[in-house]
C-alpha cells in the first residue's frame, strides 16, 4: 500500500528518498511527495500520479533547496480524499513547521478534527493524516520535545499508522511510530534509514531494526532509540535483511509479471527442496508445530485469506479434506471478522498471505487467536506481522514478487498447501501411503510440466490477441479447478480491466447462461477426472448459446475437438495437482491480453501490492 522512506545522515536525502520510493512503486500508489528539512527550513514537493511527475518538479528546483541531508518521502494509495496533489503527503500543521508522512488509517480522525479546528487548525486536505499532523503539532507546542509530542499524540489515535515526523526547528531527528502498519529502520555508519518495506533501503544497508506495534523511535544520523508504549527506552534486535537487490531486476523480460510467471518451475523446486525430497520420505515442515497428539484433537480447519491467497485456500480445502477427512471451511478474511466465528482450541486456523501484512487477514488471525485456536501462517515474508502471530509457520519461499498481480506466490502457496496436506495426512494416518507417494511423485515432476507450458506460449499469445477486444469473459470449471476459474478471472480483471467472472461450471445454467451469445468468450478448464464429462456437457450448453469457447485441457478426443473455438493442451497431470498447471495458462492469457491492450501490467490502476487497511 502506501510507501514511506526517511533518511538522515550525510548524503543528499533527496536522491536516497526518491530511489527508495521508486523501489516501492510496485506496491501501488497514486500520488507522491517529499519533505527536505534543514535548520528552520523545509521544502515540500508533491505530485499526483506517478513518481516521475514528482521527480520532474524537483528537477526544476534550485540546488540549495534540495541539498539537505534529512527528509521524508511518501507514495500514497488514496483512502480518504481523491489522489490529488493537495491530499498527497507530507502533511503539515498551519505554519508548515511540523511535517508528517503516514501509512494506515486514523479511524477517529472525524472525532478529533472539530476540537483541533476550534484551536485554530486549518485543514487543507480531505485526509485523515492531516489530523495527526495538527495533533502532534499541538503536543509539540506544549512540550517542545518532538519525541514526547509523538508519544503523547499516538495515545489519542485509533486505527493503524506508520509515521515519520520531522520538525523544522530540529532537523537532526526523525520520529517514527508504528501500530498495525509495517515499519523498519535501516542502520548505517553515520546515517539511518526508515522505510515501510525492505526494497526501499536494501541498496544502502543490509541491517535493520523492526519497529513493533505501539513503539516510537527517535532516529538521528548516529543513533536509533526505541521506546515502548509506556515510554521506556528498550533495545530491539538489529537483524539481517533477507533479500538481494537483484530481485528487483526484470532480467530481460518486458514486465515483472512475465518474469515471475516464468520463474514458477524454479519456485516449485525451491518449495519442494527442503519439504519433499523424494516420494519415499515423509514431508518435513520445520516450523509446523502440530504433533500427532495435537492433531488428533483438531476437528475442524478454517482457512482465512484474501484475493489470490483465498483462491489458494480454496484449492487447499479440496486437498486437505481429501487427505485428512477433517472438514475445512474457507472464508475471505473480511467476512470472517466482526462476527462470532465458531472456533476453539480444537480448531486449526490457517492464514494465507503473500505479504503477511494484509490488514483483513491480520484482524481475522487475531480474532482466531483470542479463541485459542492453533494459528498456522502460510506466507512469503518471515519478517511480516502475520509470521509474528503464528504458532506454526510455513514459509513459501517464492522470493520477492514485484508485480502487483500475484503469480509465482500463488504457485508457491499451492505447493506449500499440498506439502502441508500430505504432512497432516502422514501425521494423522488418514490416507494410505501409496496415494501420498503418488501425489509426491506428481509434485516432483511438476516443474518439467510447467516448463513444457512455458516454453511454447505462441498459441496462448494468439488466443490472447483474438479475445483482447472482449468486454466480458466467463471462466468455468468444477471441483478442484473451480478456484482456478476464480483466479483466472481475477488475474484478467486486475490487469486488463475486462469484466471477468469465474463460476462453478454447473452453476452456468442457474443464471449466468442468460449472458451468453456470440460476443461472450467462455473459458472452460477440463481435466481428465471425475468431473470431465460434466464440464464437457456445460461446454455444450454454452456452445448451444453461441458462446465462443476456449478449452484448457489435458485430454480431448477427436469427437469433441470441434466444440471449441480455441484449445490449449497442457501435459498429462492428475486432477489433484492440475490447478498448479492450469493456472499458468490463465496467467499467461491475462498477461498477453493486458499487454495487447497496452495496460500498465505491473502496476494496475487502483491496486496495491499489500493492502494494509481494512
Ligand atoms: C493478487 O493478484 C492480488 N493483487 C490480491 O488479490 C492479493 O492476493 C490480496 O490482496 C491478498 O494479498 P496477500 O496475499 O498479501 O494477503
Amino acid at each position: 500500500m502506501c510507501g514511506i522512506v526517511g533518511y538522515i545522515g550525510k548524503k543528499r536525502a533527496v536522491d536516497i528518498i526518491l530511489k527508495g520510493l521508486s523501489h516501492l512503486e510496485y506496491r501501488g500508489y497514486d500520488s507522491a511527495g517529499i519533505a527536505l528539512v534543514s535548520k528552520n527550513d523545509a521544502h515540500i514537493y508533491k505530485a499526483s500520479g506517478k513518481l516521475n511527475n514528482l521527480k520532474e518538479i524537483i528537477s526544476r528546483e534550485k540546488e540549495e533547496n534540495i541539498s539537505t541531508t534529512a527528509g521524508i518521502g511518501h507514495t500514497r494509495w488514496a483512502t480518504h480524499g481523491l489522489p490529488t496533489e493537495v491530499n498527497a503527503h507530507p502533511h503539515t500543521c498551519n505554519c508548515g513547521s511540523l511535517i508528517i508522512v503516514h501509512n494506515g488509517i486514523i479511524e477517529n480522525y472525524k472525532d478529533l478534527k472539530p476540537e483541533l479546528e476550534q484551536k485554530g487548525c486549518r485543514f487543507k486536505s480531505q485526509t485523515d493524516t492531516e489530523v495527526a499532523a495538527h495533533l502532534i503539532a499541538h503536543e509539540f507546542d506544549n512540550k517542545k520535545d518532538l519525541l514526547k509530542a509523538v508519544q503523547s499524540a499516538v495515545k489519542k489515535l485509533k486505527g493503524a499508522y506508520a509515521f515519520c515526523v520531522m520538525h523544522k526547528s530540529m532537523p537532526d531527528k526523525i520520529i517514527a511510530a508504528r501500530k498495525n502498519a509495517p515499519l523498519i529502520i535501516g542502520t548505517g555508519e553515520g546515517e539511518n534509514f526508515i522505510a515501510s518495506d525492505i526494497p526501499a533501503i536494501i541498496e544502502y544497508t543490509k541491517k535493520a531494526i523492526y519497529v513493533s506495534d505501539n513503539q516510537v523511535a527517535e532516529v538521528k544520523a548516529d543513533s536509533v532509540k526505541i521506546y515502548n508504549e509506556t515510554g521506556d527506552l528498550i533495545s530491539n534486535k538489529v537483524e539481517n535483511l533477507p533479500f538481494e537487490p537483484v530481485a528487483l531486476s526484470k532480467m530481460g523480460y518486458k514486465h515483472f509479471m512475465l518474469k515471475e510467471i516464468h520463474e514458477q518451475p524454479d519456485v516449485v523446486r525451491n518449495v519442494l527442496v527442503d519439504k519433499i525430497q523424494n516420494e519415499d520420505k515423509a514431508v518435513l515442515l520445520d516450523d509446523v508445530k502440530l504433533s500427532g497428539e495435537k492433531l488428533s484433537k483438531i476437528n475442524r480447519i478454517q482457512i482465512i485469506a484474501c484475493g489470490t491467497s483465498l483462491h489458494a485456500g480454496l484449492v487447499g480445502k479440496y486437498v486437505i479434506e481429501e487427505l485428512t477427512k477433517i472438514p475445512v471451511d474457507v472464508e475471505a478474511s473480511s467476512e470472517y471478522i466482526y462476527r462470532n466465528t465458531i472456533a476453539d482450541e480444537n480448531t486449526l486456523v490457517i492464514g494465507i498471505s503473500q505479504s503477511g501484512e494484509t490488514a483483513d487477514t491480520i484482524t481475522a488471525i487475531k480474532q482466531a487467536k483470542e479463541n485459542k485456536s492453533h494459528i498456522l501462517i502460510i506466507t512469503n515474508r518471515k519478517d511480516s506481522a502475520m509470521a509474528r502471530l503464528a504458532d506454526s509457520l510455513l514459509l513459501i519461499n517464492a522470493g520477492i514478487e514485484v508485480s502487483v498481480a500475484a503469480t509465482k506466490s500463488y504457485m508457491a502457496q499451492l505447493i506449500s498447501i499440498y506439502a502441508l496436506a500430505i504432512y497432516l495426512a502422514e501425521t494423522t494416518g488418514k490416507t494410505g501411503n501409496s496415494k501420498l507417494k503418488e501425489l509426491k511423485k506428481e509434485l516432483l515432476t511438476l516443474p518439467s510440466k510447467l516448463e513444457i507450458v512455458l516454453n511454447d506460449t505462441k498459441n496462448i499469445k494468439e488466443i490472447a490477441k483474438k479475445y483482447s477486444s472482449s468486454k466480458d469473459f466467463i471462466f468455468i470449471a468444477r471441483g478442484i479447478n473451480y478456484p482456478s476459474a476464480l483466479e483466472g478471472a481475477l488475474k484478467l480483471k486486475e490487469i486488463s480491466y475486462i469484466n471477468a467472472t469465474g463460476y462453478p461450471a454447473g452453476e452456468l445454467k442457474h443464471g449466468p447462461i442468460a449472458m451468453l451469445d456470440e460476443t461472450m468468450p467462455v473459458l472452460a478448464i477440463l481435466n481428465k477426472g471425475i468431473v470431465f464429462d460434466k464440464v464437457l456437457s456445460n461446454c455444450e450448453e454454452a456452445k448451444a448459446r453461441q458462446a465462443r469457447l476456449i478449452g484448457v485441457t489435458n485430454f480431448i478426443d477427436e469427437k469433441h475437438i470441434n466444440l471449441f473455438d480455441d484449445l490449449v493442451i497442457i501435459p498429462e497431470i492428475s486432477d489433484m495437482v492440475s490447478p498448479a498447471l492450469n493456472i499458468v495458462v490463465l496467467q499467461l492469457l491475462a498477461y498477453h491480453i493486458s499487454e495487447y491492450l497496452g495496460k500498465d501490467v505491473d502496476q494496475p490502476r487502483n491496486l496495491a501490492k499489500s493492502v494494509t487497511v481494512e
